[in-house]
């Protein structure tokens, strides 16, 4: 009885309710084909000009270290397939393989291997770069910073003193620090930064695979101002925070991934970079300018020594790093905005000065400890010139306004006054104990 009319009744709602579930099913269809439309052209996008350099070199490869490692460390195989290098046929052994007395080798698979490569082995086929970079503070000089120059065997003494911009001499207020905090901390600190100048059981000095990751080596990847912020950063050194806050680096975080990142080296315009990365400004050929891998090439001061003075180079420097800011700007505009620069950093030095003169009647009078870094003041009159002294410096050199004024000059101010109190109590309390 119920049946027919069940059925009726459930057959009506049963069409409506299939009529609606299909218009859904149908709805989703056409948006699954939308997305799976829109997965293929962003990944069409993805793909970089020029394609065919993208694609596995070692896809077909026969070499023994690639056959195994395609089950070991299939990773590092992929992405060295995908190199520039790979596809010029240079293969893990060029890297790798070494006679068995080379120091460091390793016994490997029927021949010896060096498990980190050094820059003895690029520099059999980058002799050029290599020669650069050992030229400049990011080769043993880097190292020197950490451990002073006491610890070099005869031949890397040799080296650092042979660099005519390796001076000035590392402070000893830091190589202090470094004793201080010792090996089980300095490891994960000072050393993962200034290990890009650390010689190596060879020899060779630094590691080209601080700027180049393995093991694609991509020109974009060394490129990018990211890559230089692994040690460009922080209180004492801000480079990166300065740049997020330049022109340039707001030109680049708002419109970067149109730049044309994997131009051939040397032949970089302002078509491909409209504005200035840390590489454009300190080792990229543009325009003009050649390319260089010694970073010190279009430097005109010392500036992260506490009283910044000219280098050797400085008139060279200076119309080096000129030539790269005149393809974007004209002379005016840079002959102003260096004097602007100069100005502001004989105004710091004259601040830290100060504070050595502020410091003086303890000196004279022995009133400070032997050992840096035991006593309060120590890390007042350090922070002035090596925190806030630098940052201050570096901020007006590369348009960083707020680390120029409130984490530097402000700073500076802050602790002149500190250091003036601190000094007068200590003075006072000398000359009337009985308070
Ligand atoms: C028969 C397989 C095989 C072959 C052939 C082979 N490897 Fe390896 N390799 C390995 C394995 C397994 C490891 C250890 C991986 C691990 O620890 O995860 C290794 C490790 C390494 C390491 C790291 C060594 C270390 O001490 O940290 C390097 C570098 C290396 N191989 C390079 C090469 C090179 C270059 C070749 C060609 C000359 C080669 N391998 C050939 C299997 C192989
Ligand atoms: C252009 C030079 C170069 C080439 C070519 C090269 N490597 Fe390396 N490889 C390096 C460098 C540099 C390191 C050390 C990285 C480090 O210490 O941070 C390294 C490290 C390694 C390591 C140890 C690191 C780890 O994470 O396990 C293995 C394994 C390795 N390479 C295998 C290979 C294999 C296999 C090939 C060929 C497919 C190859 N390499 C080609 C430069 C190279
Ligand atoms: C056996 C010779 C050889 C060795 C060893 C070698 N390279 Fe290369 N490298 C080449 C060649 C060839 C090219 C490709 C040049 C080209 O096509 O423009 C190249 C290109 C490069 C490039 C540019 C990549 C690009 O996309 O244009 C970098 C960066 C590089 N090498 C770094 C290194 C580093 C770092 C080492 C040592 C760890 C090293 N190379 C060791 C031969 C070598
Ligand atoms: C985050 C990375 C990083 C860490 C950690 C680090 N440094 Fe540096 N250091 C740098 C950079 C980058 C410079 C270059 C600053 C410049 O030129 O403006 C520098 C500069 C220096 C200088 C001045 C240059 C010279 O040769 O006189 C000294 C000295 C120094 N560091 C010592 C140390 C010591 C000692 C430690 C550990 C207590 C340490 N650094 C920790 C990155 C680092
Ligand atoms: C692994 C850490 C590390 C990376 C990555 C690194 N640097 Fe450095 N850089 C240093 C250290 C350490 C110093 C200071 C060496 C010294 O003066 O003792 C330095 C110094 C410099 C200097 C000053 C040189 C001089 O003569 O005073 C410049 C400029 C520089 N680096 C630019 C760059 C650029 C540009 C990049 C990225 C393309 C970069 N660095 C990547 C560690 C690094
Ligand atoms: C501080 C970061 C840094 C370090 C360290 C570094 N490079 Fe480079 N390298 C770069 C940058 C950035 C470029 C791209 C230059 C350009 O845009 O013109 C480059 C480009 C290259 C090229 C291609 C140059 C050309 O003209 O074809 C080679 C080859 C190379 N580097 C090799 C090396 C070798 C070898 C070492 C170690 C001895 C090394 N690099 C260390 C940042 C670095
Ligand atoms: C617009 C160009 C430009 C850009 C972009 C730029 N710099 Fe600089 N940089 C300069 C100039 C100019 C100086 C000061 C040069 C002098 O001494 O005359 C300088 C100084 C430095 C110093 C100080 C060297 C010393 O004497 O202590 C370091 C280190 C440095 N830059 C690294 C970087 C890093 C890392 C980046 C990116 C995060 C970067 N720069 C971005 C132009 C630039
Ligand atoms: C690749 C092109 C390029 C290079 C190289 C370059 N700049 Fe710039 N710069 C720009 C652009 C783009 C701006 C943003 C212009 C604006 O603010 O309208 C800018 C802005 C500036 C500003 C801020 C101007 C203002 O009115 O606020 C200063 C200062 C400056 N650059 C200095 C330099 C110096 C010094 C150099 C060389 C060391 C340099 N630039 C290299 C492209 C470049």
């Amino acid at each position: 009885m119920s049946g027919p009319e069940g059925s009726d009744g459930s057959g009506g709602a049963w069409t409506w309710w299939t009529a609606g579930r299909l218009a859904i099913l149908g709805f989703a269809g056409v948006l699954m084909v939308l997305a799976i439309v829109l997965i293929i052209l962003a990944a069409a996008d993805r793909e970089p000009e020029g394609s065919g350099e993208r694609q596995d070199a070692l896809a077909g490869s026969s070499n023994v270290c690639v056959e195994c490692h395609r089950t070991t460390t299939p990773g590092i195989v992929d992405q060295y397939g995908h190199s520039t290098m790979a596809a010029a046929n240079v293969s893990c052994q060029d890297c790798h393989e070494v006679a068995p007395d080379h120091p460091g080798a390793v016994e490997h698979a029927d021949t010896w291997v060096l498990a980190s490569p050094t820059t003895a082995m690029c520099e059999q086929c980058h002799p050029a770069e290599t020669r650069q970079y050992l030229a400049s503070r990011h080769g043993i000089p880097a190292y020197v910073a950490m451990v002073g120059t006491e610890a070099l065997s005869g031949d890397l003494l040799e080296m650092y003193q042979s660099i005519p911009e390796a001076a000035p001499n590392p402070n000893e207020e830091r190589n202090a620090l470094f004793a201080l905090e010792g090996p089980d901390i300095t490891r994960f600190a000072c050393e993962a930064c200034h290990n890009i100048g650390r010689p190596a059981a060879d020899g060779s000095v630094g590691e080209c695979q601080q700027c180049h990751l393995r093991h694609e080596f991509s020109l974009e990847q060394a490129r990018k101002p990211e890559t230089c912020n692994a040690c460009h950063i922080g209180p004492d050194h801000p480079q990166w925070e300065i740049y997020q806050e330049s022109p340039h680096g707001i030109a680049y975080a708002t419109g970067g991934e149109t730049w044309n990142w994997g131009v051939e080296p040397g032949r970089a315009t302002v078509v491909d970079f409209p504005a200035a990365t840390c590489a454009i400004c300190h080792m990229s050929g543009f325009g003009a300018a050649g390319t260089t891998h010694d970073v010190g090439d279009r430097l005109t001061w010392y500036l992260f020594a506490p009283v910044s003075e000219l280098r050797p180079n400085a008139d060279d420097n200076r119309v080096q790093m000129q030539t790269v800011c005149l393809e974007c700007h004209n002379e005016n505009f840079v002959d102003d905005f260096y004097a602007d620069a100069d100005a502001a950093t004989v105004a710091v030095n004259d601040w830290v000065l100060e504070s050595r003169q502020i410091m003086q009647p303890l000196r004279d009078g022995g009133l400070l400890t032997a050992e840096p870094f035991d006593d309060p003041i120590d890390f007042v009159s350090f922070e002035l010139w090596h925190h806030w002294g630098r940052t201050a410096k570096f901020g007006a050199w590369m348009q960083g306004p707020d680390y120029t004024q409130w984490h530097g000059a402000y700073e500076v101010l802050s602790d002149l006054a500190e250091l003036e109190a601190m000094v007068a109590e200590r003075l006072e309390a000398v000359e009337n104990p009985g308070n």
